[in-house]
């Protein structure tokens, strides 16, 4: 029996603002990756954190950084109790480095967002500009800083992406994800073309959907803005990512043997390993 066709995106493009980019071309701090989508709730901050996590377990010392500066959760889906967010650090209250606080469970540090202060479109271009300095120098002994972004294409989003040589863009197989994934992908591309761009295929069936999905993305990108953006991974669709989260926990302590966190465990690896980069 031949597969049903995997209907593609509507791919049309978006009116996006114009960019004014802290950096602009590939650059990026080599450490820094940025973990982004177009649309939101698929999955990306729970990948972020499993992502530090496994860094963390194969020796890597791992800053995550909160990007998301209008809804925070990084700390909620931790159960962290922070002290101090990036609020303090937007007000020039604190230094970035004062706003960390360590996940020991998981032996990473953390950045929080800041909760309940709304969008970041509100904060002074000065102030995030400054905020990108600081997490220069903050990154600096850490092996990774992972930057959990807000979704979409947003000024502030571009920003901090800006701060990354890498960026792992995440999607689901929802047209509505897909396009919006593309969508970052050809602002990004435009921005820093050349920028080392991988595709995350998050809550699918089966590796093999998972393959397919990408394809779909991998088409467009390369039909349309003649780019090949390589797979990171798929990480397959799994009800303990649920329950982690319920239990403000790292899968890979709730559930180590899940499958979600084999297939962020197998991601964090190849990450690890130069040769697996295609660019
Ligand atoms: N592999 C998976 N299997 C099952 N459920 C998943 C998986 N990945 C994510 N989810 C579900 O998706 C929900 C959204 O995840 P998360 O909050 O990490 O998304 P997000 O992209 O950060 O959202 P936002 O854009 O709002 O910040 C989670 O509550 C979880 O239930
Ligand atoms: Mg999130």
């Amino acid at each position: 029996m031949t597969q049903p066709p995997v209907t593609p995106p509507s791919l049309a493009p978006r009116p996006v603002a114009p960019a004014s980019p802290a950096r602009s071309g590939p650059g990026g701090l080599p450490n820094v990756l940025a973990v982004a989508s177009g649309k939101g709730g698929v999955g990306k901050t729970w990948f972020a954190i499993t992502l530090s996590h496994a860094l963390t377990r194969l020796g890597q010392r791992v800053l995550l950084f909160d990007g998301d500066l209008g809804l925070a959760n990084v700390d909620i889906q931790l159960g962290l109790m922070p002290r101090h967010d990036l609020g303090n650090v937007i007000a020039g209250r604190l230094t970035l480095n004062q706003a960390a606080l360590r996940y020991e469970a998981g032996g990473f540090d953390v950045v929080a967002g800041r909760s309940g202060s709304g969008s970041l479109a509100n904060v002074p271009p000065s102030r995030l500009q400054l905020l990108m300095g600081d997490l220069e120098t903050m990154a600096n002994p850490y092996d990774k800083v992972l930057i959990d972004l807000g979704a979409g294409v947003e000024r502030p989003v571009r920003l901090l992406a800006a701060q990354a040589s890498t960026i792992l863009v995440v999607t689901t197989d929802e047209p509505t994800a897909l396009t919006d994934a593309y969508a970052f992908i050809k602002v990004t591309a435009h921005q820093r073309p050349g920028v080392d761009m991988r595709v995350v295929i998050n809550s699918a069936n089966s590796t093999r959907e998972g393959e397919r999905t990408y394809q779909t993305l991998l088409k467009a990108c390369q039909g349309f803005l003649k780019i090949s953006p390589p797979l990171a991974g798929i990480i397959r669709r799994d009800a303990r990512v649920r329950e982690a989260i319920r239990n403000q926990t790292s899968i890979l302590i709730r559930s180590p043997n899940a499958e979600a966190a084999a297939d962020v465990e197998a991601i964090a690896s190849r990450l690890l390993q130069p040769a697996a980069r295609q660019g």
